[in-house]
């Protein structure tokens, strides 16, 4: 019996041991084959500085379109004469020359309406008054109604537009619609070195008394 039991005891550790072998087998041939495949990934994946520079690369070639599409949608929206001060930009004359007081007024007589090149290009009448200086302020040439360029009418003394009869006073006042607004308006100032500036302006409109922002 004592036989027996020590045979049962060996081969029930045999079994065990014959049981636990294929485990340690399956282990190891486990680990066999996970390893190659971590070494395998870890090739393919890029380093971090590599995901880095593509990272910033895909952002700027993301970024840049975007913020130039934005950008552009929202200067869409500032209407010609509205801003927030800063430096004058120079007028200047149809051969895209910056306009000097001294030579400007030599050719251009009291009373005179010449169109520039205002504020953000847009064309803009530099006004002469009678007594021979120049108006302190000059007047969008864009209609307030749908945007032709607006004639002045030195016969009537007024501008009037020719695309749907719209009326402006010599101030650039509306008049007559189908315009809603009167000209825009821009500041005229003179630097140190003769050049005639435009400068936005943000102020009340001195020709109705309304209050900024009136050219909306
Ligand atoms: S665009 Fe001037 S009246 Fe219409």
């Amino acid at each position: 019996m004592a036989f027996s039991l020590s045979t049962t005891q060996k081969l029930g550790c045999t079994r065990v041991r014959a049981q636990r072998a294929p485990v340690k087998r399956n282990a190891a041939r486990s680990a066999r084959t996970v390893v190659p495949r971590a070494a395998s990934a870890s090739a393919d994946v890029p380093d971090m500085t590599k995901r880095s520079v593509m990272n910033l690369l895909l952002v700027g070639a993301i970024g840049l379109p975007a913020t130039s599409l934005i950008g552009g949608y929202a200067y869409f929206f500032v209407p010609p004469s509205a801003g927030g001060g800063g430096a004058g930009q120079p007028a200047k004359d149809a051969n895209g020359n910056d306009i000097k007081k001294g030579e400007w007024l030599k050719t251009h007589l009291p009373g005179d309406y010449s169109l520039t090149q205002g504020l953000k290009g847009d064309a803009t009448y530099l006004i002469v008054k009678q007594d021979g200086s120049l108006t302190d302020f000059g007047l969008n040439a864009v209609c307030t109604h749908l945007g032709c360029v607006v004639p002045w009418n030195k016969a009537e003394n007024k501008f009037k537009c020719p695309c749907h009869g719209s009326q402006y006073n010599a101030d650039g006042k509306v008049i007559r619609g189908p315009a809603p607004l009167s000209l825009a308006l821009a500041h005229v100032v003179v630097t140190d070195s003769d050049v005639v500036t435009f400068t936005p302006w943000t102020e009340a409109d001195f020709r109705t008394g309304q209050n900024p922002p009136w050219w909306k």
